[in-house]
């Protein structure tokens, strides 16, 4: 570039770019405050408003294992779980679900994949990935759901 090509860039262009710049920030601006978007919440009311509906859903009691969805779906738990707990040292889930203490033709046992460790290599004892059960299998309850859902299994898309 030639010195005085190098002062015109220098000189012109940059006070020329800077400006455009802060213009077209400035009609962003415009246009931000001149369509605000109120945030609701899924009910339709202002986030910030007091709770009006009280939820208290139920779980359902045991019924069928619920139909999967997609592959690799957690299952849903078809059951209670209320006085099924799982602390650091003991796993009530597992006193039906395990394959060492359940019944040969008891409920479904946990999968083959819970065993993995976080390298994919198999281990002889549960993963401690996979012992806080409830992290994924979720149980059901009787709640409305909050919001229409026109969600298709992957099956029924088929
Ligand atoms: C007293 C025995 C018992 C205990 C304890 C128990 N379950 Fe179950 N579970 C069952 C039975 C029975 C079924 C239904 C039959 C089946 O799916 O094998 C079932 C089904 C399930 C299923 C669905 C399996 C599928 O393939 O659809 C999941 C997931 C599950 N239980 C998770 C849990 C979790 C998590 C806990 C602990 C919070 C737990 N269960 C505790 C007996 C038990
Ligand atoms: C990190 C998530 C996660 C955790 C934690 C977890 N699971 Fe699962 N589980 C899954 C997924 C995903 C599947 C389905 C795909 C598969 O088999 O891996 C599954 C499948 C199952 C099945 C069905 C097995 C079959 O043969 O169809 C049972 C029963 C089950 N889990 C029980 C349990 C129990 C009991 C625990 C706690 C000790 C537990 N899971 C912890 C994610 C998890």
């Amino acid at each position: 570039m030639k010195p005085t090509a190098r002062i015109i860039t220098r000189t012109l262009l940059t006070p020329l770019l800077v400006g455009l710049l802060a213009a077209a920030s400035l009609a962003g601006c415009a246009a931000l405050t001149g369509n605000i978007v109120k945030v609701q919440s899924l009910r339709g009311t202002d986030v910030q408003a007091p709770d009006t509906e009280t939820v208290s859903p139920k779980l359902i009691g045991d019924r069928e294992p619920v139909k999967r969805n997609f592959d690799q779906q957690p299952p849903l738990i078809p059951h209670e779980v209320e006085d099924y707990k799982i602390t650091k040292t003991a796993n009530k889930c597992l006193q039906c679900h395990s394959w060492m203490d359940a019944e040969e033709d008891g409920p479904t046992k946990v999968s083959q994949t819970h065993f993995k460790d976080r390298s994919s290599t198999d281990d002889a004892n549960l993963s401690t990935r996979r012992w806080f059960c409830v992290q994924c299998h979720i149980p059901q309850t009787d709640a409305k759901p909050l919001v229409e859902n026109s969600y298709k299994s992957a099956k029924a898309k088929e």
